[in-house]
């Protein structure tokens, strides 16, 4: 049986991004294998240092994949910190890691022109990442495209520790990305993320909802004239939601003429709202009993701190650093 291990930072409201691109994998991976999800909070230190917000947003990412359909007695579902583990694993994964490794990271790059501060926790993020997926021995790692680079950044730290030590001590994963939806757009034709600020909230419903959806930008092309589907951003997201005869009736209504961007997105506010409608009651209901969501995050935190020990002692054992010195 396979490993799956996949985590989403507590840094924001979740969007459709993180939905397709990754979250609606980790729902269905959990029937297939042995999965492990998590809230990665150390990570979310590198973009956000108030602990209030910290907080908030954990307990929201933690609702955000309940409802969604994680399944705490399919998958293990735990807090990164409940774990410290992953920080000591960081550590010493971080001494066989080449500065240059590091200074290729494609995502460190774009942070800092988005205009976050070039702090170490944000230069060594993917050896954090690394140990995160290492820890539990993964074979399978559900993410955007995105995420691509950090994952082959694991497998060579991976590879370089068991090559020090002679031993196959840390198991190398294969990233899991879905081509169809590896780089999810926003309103405005960029990759959707928190930092370029042209997302659509998951969760978001009613005027904020409809706001975002009325804001998707489009070309100038008059209401009567024929339109490219594939060209238009506003219908690379209702391919996410509609089955092929759908968009092959939409994409016809583009093509036909006298269909506006503006019906497109009124098509697609109401497939948003249709598709999460029962996620979002869910939500509401988990929101209205917070101790068992924390009981859920605190009983995965306890098997996720036992399944790390399996990997740690060995690591502990080779590295010297047990009391067996
Ligand atoms: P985060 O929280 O930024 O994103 C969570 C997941 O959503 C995916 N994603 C997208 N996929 C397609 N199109 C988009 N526009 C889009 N935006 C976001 C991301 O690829 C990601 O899979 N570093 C990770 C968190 C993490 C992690 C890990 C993941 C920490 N440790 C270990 C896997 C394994 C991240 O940035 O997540």
């Amino acid at each position: 049986m396979n490993t799956i291990l996949s985590g989403i930072q507590s840094s924001g409201k979740l969007h459709l991004g993180n939905y397709f691109g990754a979250l609606r994998q980790h729902i269905q991976m959990q029937e297939e294998g042995d999965a492990f999800y998590f809230i990665a909070n150390y990570h979310s230190l590198t973009s956000i240092n108030d602990g209030e917000e910290i907080r908030q947003n954990t307990i929201d990412v933690a609702l955000d994949y309940l409802a969604l359909g994680l399944d705490p007695d399919k998958a293990t579902f735990f807090v990164q910190s409940d774990v410290p583990q992953h920080a000591e694993l960081a550590w010493i994964l971080g001494t066989f890691c080449p500065v240059s490794l590091m200074e290729k990271g494609v995502a460190y790059k774009d942070k800092i022109q988005q205009g976050l501060k070039p702090n170490i926790g944000l230069f060594t993020y993917p050896i954090l990442q690394a140990a995160d997926i290492l820890m539990y021995d993964a074979d399978l790692v559900p993410v955007g495209k995105d995420q691509k680079q950090n994952i082959e950044i694991c497998r060579d730290l991976a590879g370089k520790f068991n090559h020090n030590y002679g031993e196959e001590l840390l198991k190398l994963p294969e990233p899991h990305i879905l081509e169809s939806v590896a780089v999810v757009p926003g309103i405005d034709g960029q990759k959707m993320s928190k930092s370029y600020d042209n997302t659509i909230g998951i969760f978001d419903e009613g005027k904020t909802l409809e706001k975002q959806v009325m804001s998707i930008q489009t070309d100038s092309t008059p209401l009567d004239e024929p339109k490219d589907p594939e060209s238009c951003n506003v219908f690379a997201l209702i391919k996410l939601f509609a089955d092929e005869e759908k968009q092959n009736e939409i994409a016809q209504k583009y093509r036909d003429g006298g269909y506006g961007y503006g019906h497109a997105k009124k098509e697609l506010l109401a497939m948003i709202e249709d598709y999460f409608a029962e996620a979002r009651a869910k939500r509401k209901e988990l929101a209205q009993d917070l101790d068992t969501v924390r009981d859920i995050l605190s009983e995965g935190g306890k098997k996720a701190r036992a399944r790390a020990e399996k990997v740690m002692e060995p690591v502990r054992e080779a590295t010297g650093l047990l009391k067996s010195y």
